[in-house]
């Protein structure tokens, strides 16, 4: 009798760790997991010497030319009211900004660092494609567009202040998706 309840018991056990599992895999199926999992960049794309090397090279020049010290485009503010979750996503925005409306017109200053530099960037938001939020992401498009607005209001200076915080843009990507 007392090895009868013990057989029902343990199958009953069984039963419940089966639909425990079914229950976890379906919730990391159906959920937020996949999404994401793409806002991600390797340990690996920040720990090359060269290029690393070469992207603070053209933030120094730029910088340089740069003579408004009243503006920083990359830091506190930019992540204001943004959870820590969210911020590759958001730096994903900015690169995306970074190559197209900064780099692309000013492509020809700056060498060599520049033609170097520019498929490095370029390869790091490939590789964030995928990535999205499945949240409300309005938040973050405030804060990305107050920064296009800041380098769009400053004109080529704006451009200029932007190049010069690549070495702030590398450091933010890395903290923020790896
Ligand atoms: C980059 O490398 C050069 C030598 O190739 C060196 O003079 C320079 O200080 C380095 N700059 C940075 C920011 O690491
Ligand atoms: C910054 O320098 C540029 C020339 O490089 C000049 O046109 C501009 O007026 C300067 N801005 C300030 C705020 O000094
Ligand atoms: C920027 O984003 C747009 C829209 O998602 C995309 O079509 C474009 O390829 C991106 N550009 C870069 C340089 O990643």
């Amino acid at each position: 009798m007392a090895a009868l309840q013990k057989s029902v018991n343990s199958s009953l056990l069984g039963a419940l760790a089966a639909s425990c599992l079914l229950i976890a895999l379906w919730v990391q199926g159906g959920a937020a997991v996949p999404i994401g999992s793409h806002c991600r960049l390797a340990n690996s794309d920040f720990e090359q010497p060269y290029i690393t090397n070469r992207t603070f090279m053209l933030a120094g020049e730029a910088s340089l030319a740069d003579n408004n010290t009243d503006v920083r485009l990359i830091g506190d503010t930019l992540f204001h009211g943004v959870n820590k979750g969210d911020h590759c996503y958001l730096m994903k925005e900015v690169l995306n900004f970074t190559l197209e409306e900064v780099l692309l017109p000013q492509s020809h200053r700056f060498q060599p660092y520049m033609q170097e530099v520019v498929p490095f960037l370029t390869k790091l938001s490939n590789r964030l494609s995928q990535c999205q939020i499945d949240s409300d992401d309005q938040h973050i498009q405030r804060n990305v567009q107050n920064l296009k607005d800041t380098v769009k209001k400053l004109g080529e200076d704006g451009e200029i202040k932007a190049i010069g915080e690549l070495n702030l843009l590398f450091m933010a990507l890395r903290d923020a998706c790896i």
